[in-house]
């Protein structure tokens, strides 16, 4: 324990780096370089995944342990993995800031070496830079990234940009002025052919693309109002983190099918699932429109808490479903 403590100090005094602000993409990327040493129980490396139109790279922390060891009591089968990406909206700030507090909670947290043991995660903090620095900079509700595909109206919304029923026409838009431009065609974009890569590498059973506003865990389909042939499951699990998520704070979070409302072609989450990701999610995290992408910083830590809760049960029921 006293060794836990000291290395949550060691990594919050030396880097000074503060998880109560929305911090700028320099201030993030020293960070990350910190998980690039192989020290400790719970092991990390960060990868290059992509670089931008921008040039700028696309960061991607692994964490695991030494040995392999299996999720919870799913004998006889071979560690997986879980990816979970932030940022894919520029101005979803408390994305970015949940992703670096969970990289600090997996890392120096026995609840977090827990989840390391049950399951390889690979972390995408900010999963479009250029958009972020821009948001952060210049415009702060910017949501695309920032390929200039036309020179007056700039940037393409990612998470119109999947290659899963890809569709301008279904929640998405042809016209590069529109904030949910979905491209010219599928997977046009650095961004999303990067997380594409790693999806189609990889078998990863859990995908979670963090995400504001809502308070909703929410599941495949989206481009559709038809169910996914497990729904029942996806659902179950989406229960449970909306639940812990709740309970922490009192702040209540739902779930449903991201369709409920309306449907959306392209997005991340569908890819995810249609590319064989058992358990594919968006996570919306706070608030309900109150503040929306202009979410205060005092309220950062209470949504990283409450989300880190959520995670935490998903992880289990996911445990417990792939048995
Ligand atoms: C950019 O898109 C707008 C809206 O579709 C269009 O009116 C304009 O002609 C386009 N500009 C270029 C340079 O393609």
């Amino acid at each position: 324990m006293n060794q836990i403590i000291f290395v949550a100090f060691f990594l919050q005094i030396c880097f000074a780096f503060d998880f109560n602000k929305y911090n700028a993409l320099d201030k993030i990327e020293k960070y990350l370089a910190i998980f690039n040493r192989n020290q400790g129980t719970v092991k990390s490396k960060v990868e290059i995944i992509g670089k931008t139109f921008e040039e700028r790279s696309i960061y991607m922390v692994k964490m695991f342990t030494k040995r392999k060891t299996r999720c919870g009591s799913c004998k006889g089968k071979s560690k997986k993995a879980i990816l979970v990406d932030g940022g894919m909206h520029a101005r979803d700030f408390i994305s970015h800031a949940f992703v670096l507090y969970f990289l600090n909670f997996l890392k120096t947290t026995q609840a977090g070496f827990y989840l390391v043991k049950k399951f390889d995660w690979y972390l995408i903090p900010v999963l479009n830079p250029d958009g972020y620095e821009y948001a952060n900079n210049f415009e702060r509700l910017w949501r695309k990234n920032r390929n200039p595909f036309n020179e007056t109206c700039i940037g393409t919304d990612l998470n119109r940009n999947y290659g899963m029923q890809w569709d301008p026409e279904n929640g998405g838009s042809r016209n590069p002025c529109n904030e949910f431009y979905s491209g010219p065609f599928r997977f046009s974009e650095l961004e999303s052919q990067a997380e594409r890569k790693l999806m189609l590498k990889k078998a990863f059973i859990g995908y979670l693309s963090i995400q504001s506003f809502g308070q909703l865990w929410i599941y495949p389909w989206g481009f559709t109002k038809d169910p996914v042939p497990d729904k029942s499951t996806l659902d179950k699990c989406a229960k449970a983190a909306a639940a812990a998520a709740t309970t922490r704070h009192g702040v209540v979070y739902n779930s449903r099918q991201t369709s409920e409302r309306s449907t959306l072609g392209g997005l991340s989450s569908d890819y995810a699932k249609a590319a064989g990701i058992r358990f594919p999610y968006e996570v919306l995290l706070r608030d309900k429109g109150t503040f929306g992408h202009l979410l205060p910083e005092d309220q950062i830590i209470a949504t990283c808490e409450e989300t880190t809760d959520a995670v935490i049960a998903w992880v289990n029921c996911v445990c417990a479903e792939m048995m």
